[in-house]
């Protein structure tokens, strides 16, 4: 198993051991993350896919919505740990990536269930139509607020809003923890103001979770 520490906020020690616990869920699963690995398209880290499928299953969500697709490697997670009959919407806004998720989702058979939306989920977000039980948040880093406050009106009192890499690789704390190239300050910065709001709003619950590259939990009590 290749492990990119680089990607982790907790020390490789308990990364490893951690990580010692995945099992991919089927052979194709397991295919498509090595062949993200290999391409360097980063997709949702393996405790971060534990996590999720697990909330899955708990809360059962019959609709999901996410932004930030990349090849489809965590949509078709998703999909794998649902009921055939829930329907995921996915956002991606390369083309190019949009079209690979299209050819990995139809190609594991999951093409009645996902749909690939191709463009700026900013734009899509306010076309949208319907109301989701779990949204999904892994795009541009910097325009989490956005994506919320246009998500937001999708969700329903109920629906829980997940966020990935909320603690950039622990920059969010202080710029000189993370040892790869620095972060554009303007990210750090706009992820704190992000997790200030969402961890301050009477209009949901909030936990921040040191899972993968830092997740948050949101359970929207008013919408
Ligand atoms: C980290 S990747 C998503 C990985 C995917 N969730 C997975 O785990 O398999 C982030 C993706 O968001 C896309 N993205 C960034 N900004 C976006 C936007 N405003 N609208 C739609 N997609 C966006 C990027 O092109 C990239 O493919």
């Amino acid at each position: 198993m290749k492990v990119d520490h680089n990607r982790y906020i907790i020390n490789e020690k308990v990364t490893e051991y951690v990580d010692g616990f995945y099992r991919p869920p089927d052979q194709d699963i397991a295919s498509l993350r090595t062949e993200a690995e290999q391409c360097g398209i980063p997709v949702i880290l393996r405790d971060t896919e534990r996590f999720l499928v697990t909330l899955i299953r708990m809360l059962r969500p019959a609709r999901i919505l996410e932004i930030g697709t990349a090849i489809g490697y965590s949509s078709i997670c998703f999909a794998g740990a649902s009921d055939p009959s829930v329907k995921i919407v996915t956002m991606e806004r390369d083309p190019e990536l949009a079209l690979q998720a299209e050819r990995n989702i139809e190609k594991l058979g999951y093409q009645e269930q996902i749909t690939v939306l191709k463009g700026d989920a900013e734009i899509l977000l306010t076309e949208l139509d319907g109301v989701f039980d779990l949204v999904f948040i892994d795009a541009a880093k910097s325009h989490y607020l956005r994506y919320w406050e246009r998500a937001i009106p999708h969700c329903r009192p109920g629906s829980v809003i997940v966020c990935d890499n909320v603690l950039l690789r622990g920059s969010v704390t202080d710029e000189g923890y993370d040892s790869s190239p620095r972060r554009h300050h303007t990210s750090i910065k706009r992820m704190r103001v992000f997790l200030e709001k969402i961890t301050s709003d009477p209009a949901v619950e909030t936990s921040v979770m040191t899972v993968g590259d830092g997740i948050s939990l949101s359970y929207v009590r008013e919408c």
